[in-house]
């Protein structure tokens, strides 16, 4: 599980990432860098940010710790508390709510932990359900860290978080075997 972590810093290679991302914004407007920026610091902390953090990001940007904390808390791809190597995104809007996401709410409950927001007992998971995830045509999804699972049943949502779990390769995308998203036949 991940431990809190004292002052942190970027690493070697994310010092060169944020560089780079700062260089496309003018110097006197470096604080529009803020999302990125802590993006970067999530993905290094095992994709959640402490208050420490958010503190050397808005140092690092020369801003008010209170106006990075405010996008923190703000936008709902940043974590403040660990959701495990796998945070389980279930999209419970109307088109997946139709084409059977109880089903795959059903799965994460069984597999991962009975409430919302809770790491499995083995600490690799956590599962949310969360509105439409822009990807209705493939529905019913769910999105694990940065991937895409589409054309979900209970029983292949079962297999992908198996697989995780296993560390045995699983495809991205579709998991009923058609391509992106070309019309069943
Ligand atoms: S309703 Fe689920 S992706 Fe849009």
């Amino acid at each position: 599980m991940s431990e809190l972590k004292e002052n942190f810093t970027f690493n070697e290679g994310n010092l060169i990432e944020a560089k780079k991302i700062l260089s496309k914004y003018p110097e006197d407007r470096k604080q529009s860098a803020v999302m990125p920026l802590l993006d970067l610091a999530q993905r290094q902390n095992e994709n959640w940010l402490t208050r420490e953090i958010v503190e050397y990001v808005a140092n690092y940007l020369e801003m008010p710790f209170i106006r990075a904390w405010e996008v923190v808390t703000f936008y709902s791809m940043y974590y403040t508390k660990y959701n495990g190597k796998y945070l389980v995104q279930v999209c419970g809007t109307t088109p997946c709510w139709l084409r059977g996401s109880d089903q795959i709410v059903k799965a994460c409950k069984e597999m991962i932990a009975p409430t919302q927001n809770t790491l499995s007992k083995d600490g690799i998971f956590s599962w949310m359900q969360v509105e439409c995830l822009g990807a209705c045509v493939n529905a019913p999804l769910i999105q694990i860290n940065d991937d895409y699972y589409e054309d979900l049943t209970y029983d292949s949502t079962k297999n992908v978080l198996q697989s995780l779990i296993d560390g045995t390769p699983v495809e991205v995308g579709s998991q009923s075997g058609r391509k992106s998203s070309k019309a069943v036949s």
